[in-house]
């Protein structure tokens, strides 16, 4: 493993060329391949710009280790749309330190981290149960026919207990 800095970068929206560099590294691998997800789709999906879209770039020495997508606010938290190392970099603390990152950056934000992680990928689920995520539902067929999506939580900052609930929240406060 490098003792070089990772570097978190923020932006928008990937370039073209990163975006198909990146997309065809993670399509040629799962869980995309299972889910049938082709490069030039997920390359149009990494160049389109959303307000509640940041992408992070995890960087080593100018080169690309990793990449995070974060659509906030979403259900009273971050969700985590996308999460990849790429091949060369992975199994070295890479990943951690991103989740690390992300969850720094959103404390004090926001109070829960979500996403979605396909039932047959058990690399990515014992991956993010180390990091503290919980299991809390099932999607049966969300993305393909015959296949799970695990819905996980990480609650980063836990609320006060109230004395009394509030009758209504604005939609605004239901988001986030
Ligand atoms: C899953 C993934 C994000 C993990 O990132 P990584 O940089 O390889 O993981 P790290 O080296 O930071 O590992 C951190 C810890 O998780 C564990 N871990 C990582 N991958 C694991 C795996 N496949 N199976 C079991 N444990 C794993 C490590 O052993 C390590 O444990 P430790 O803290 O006890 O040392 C990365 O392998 C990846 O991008 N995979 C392909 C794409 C993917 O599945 N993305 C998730 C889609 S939801």
């Amino acid at each position: 493993m490098s003792s070089d800095p990772l570097e978190f970068i923020a932006c928008d929206a990937l370039g073209a060329g990163e975006a198909q560099t990146i997309a065809a590294s993670l399509a040629a691998g799962d869980p995309w391949r299972t889910l049938g997800y082709g490069a030039d789709a997920l390359a149009r999906g990494l160049q389109l710009t959303h307000p509640d879209l940041t992408r992070y770039l995890a960087v080593r020495n100018g080169a690309i280790q990793g990449l995070v997508v974060i659509r906030h606010p979403w259900l009273r938290g971050a969700y985590i749309e996308l999460f990849a190392v790429l091949p060369g970099a992975q199994g070295q603390g890479v990943g951690r330190a991103v989740l690390t990152f992300i969850e720094r950056t959103y404390r004090g934000r926001t109070s829960n981290l979500w996403l979605l992680v396909s039932g047959f990928n058990s690399g990515a689920r014992a991956f993010y149960e180390k990091q503290g995520f919980r299991p809390v539902g099932l999607l049966t067929d969300l993305v393909i026919a015959g296949q799970d999506e695990v819905l996980m939580r990480k609650v980063i900052q836990a609320h006060p207990t109230p004395s009394r609930r509030t009758p209504s929240a604005s939609p605004a406060e239901q988001g986030d």
